[in-house]
């Protein structure tokens, strides 16, 4: 039985892993990005016995290269339409077309190496 369904022996199930965290009984317009909605409870690292071990590290990256991109993106706009990649239990995108625009009080001169700054460049830059 999983909830009022009862497979029998030998039947195939298929996962549709697209429809994960997109529940209406659980998420509220469930379609939509948005930005302050809180995301308690998602199961975009599974769940269970088998969650993804990798996900603080990947929380990281993520956390880190947003906050990069933020400081240094004066804007970030759609070009074209997205287009959707072709994929029966997978839901992501093949492009997303944008222009960035940088920050010009903190974009990273182009001749400067390791993407960091020194101190004198800092205070250069402000
Ligand atoms: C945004 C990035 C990532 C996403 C969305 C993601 C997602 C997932 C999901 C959904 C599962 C569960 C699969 C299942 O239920 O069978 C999983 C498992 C796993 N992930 Fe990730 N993952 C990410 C990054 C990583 C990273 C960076 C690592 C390693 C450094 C990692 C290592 C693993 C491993 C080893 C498992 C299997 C755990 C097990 O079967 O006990 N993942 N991941």
């Amino acid at each position: 039985m999983f909830g009022e369904v009862t497979i029998g022996e030998s039947e195939k199930v298929l996962m549709l892993l697209a429809s994960a965290n997109r529940d209406p009984r659980k998420w509220d317009r469930p379609d939509e990005y948005i930005i302050e909605r809180g995301a308690g409870g998602h199961v975009g690292f599974g769940a269970g016995i088998h969650m993804c071990v990798g996900q603080l590290l990947a929380r990281l990256e993520g956390q880190v290269m947003l906050a990069a991109l933020a400081s240094r993106a004066k804007t970030i706009e759609l070009t074209a339409e997205p287009r959707r990649a072709f994929n029966n239990t997978l839901r992501s995108l093949a492009t997303l077309p944008v222009r960035v625009t940088a920050n010009y009080h903190l974009s990273i001169p182009p001749n400067f190496p390791n993407g960091s700054l020194s101190n004198s460049e800092q205070a250069r830059i402000g």
